[in-house]
């Protein structure tokens, strides 16, 4: 289906996991297997609409808190999944990246990360971003102090600040602000994501469960989107 207005950099909170393996008394981590699944049936679905930026926040900076355990099965089931999915990267030219401080992550999983960045930086059919040990408070502090550092070593002036410069200090550097970024699983807030670049994103909320949020789905939403009348402070025209 093509539709007449397609959102340039599509971004997606992937949430409710845990409450769609509660109410099947399985283990958090089921839920964390199952939304594998949706991931890659939104990439599918990304690509058959030929969308050019997919952010998908998979691990917030806030989320170190949780359980020792969940944590070490996340960070195992995105080492898995990018091993598992390299070829199919590759085969659809897609070039993955992350934003996020990656430093935490452990070793292995970060190397499987770097590598497959690494191995499919020349492609740009779809641009997949990975939001991984990723808060935009950080982002946005550590932005700062490298201006600031920046500043201090003569590199730069104060004139040169604006929006395009501060942009360029984000993780997200280079990659265009969503345009309309999906939450699953009801919950209506953006929980320190895209803090800055959201200013104008159009915003979608729905009760669907990650696990259960699938390539039809991910077609309703664009279709919401569709409708959207984007004013960014003018008026309609
Ligand atoms: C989203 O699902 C995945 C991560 C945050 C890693 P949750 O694990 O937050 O699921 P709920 O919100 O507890 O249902
Ligand atoms: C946001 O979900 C982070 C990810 C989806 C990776 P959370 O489940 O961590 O957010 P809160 O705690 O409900 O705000
Ligand atoms: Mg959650």
């Amino acid at each position: 289906m093509t539709l007449k207005n397609i959102p340039n950099h599509l971004a997606v909170i992937m949430d409710g996991n845990g409450r769609w393996a509660k109410k099947r008394n399985l283990d958090r981590i089921c839920g964390h297997i199952e939304g594998i699944k949706s991931l890659k049936s939104v990439i599918k679905g990304v690509i058959e609409h030929k969308i050019k930026y997919l952010t998908v926040y998979a691990f917030s900076s806030e989320n170190w808190q949780r359980p020792s355990e969940e944590v070490d099965s996340l960070m195992q089931l995105l080492d898995e999944y990018i091993r598992l999915e390299l070829p199919y990267l590759i085969k659809n030219k897609i070039r993955l990246n992350f934003i996020g401080n990656i430093g935490r992550i452990p070793e292995e999983s970060k190397s499987t990360l770097l590598e497959a960045v690494k191995k499919t930086k020349n492609f740009g059919a779809l641009n997949l971003t990975l939001a991984l040990s990723y808060g935009s408070k950080e982002e946005i502090l550590n932005a700062v102090s490298k201006i600031a550092e920046d500043f201090k070593e003569g590199r730069i002036d104060i004139e040169d600040i604006n929006d395009g410069f501060f942009s360029s200090y984000l993780y997200t550097a280079g990659i265009p602000d969503p345009d309309f970024l999906i939450r699953t699983s009801g919950e209506c807030r953006l929980s320190n994501f895209m803090l800055y670049q959201a200013a104008y994103t159009e915003l979608y909320f729905t009760k669907t469960l990650w696990p259960d949020f699938r390539k039809k789905n991910l077609t309703a939403a664009l279709k919401n989107y569709e409708k959207r009348v984007r004013k960014f402070g003018k008026t309609e025209i």
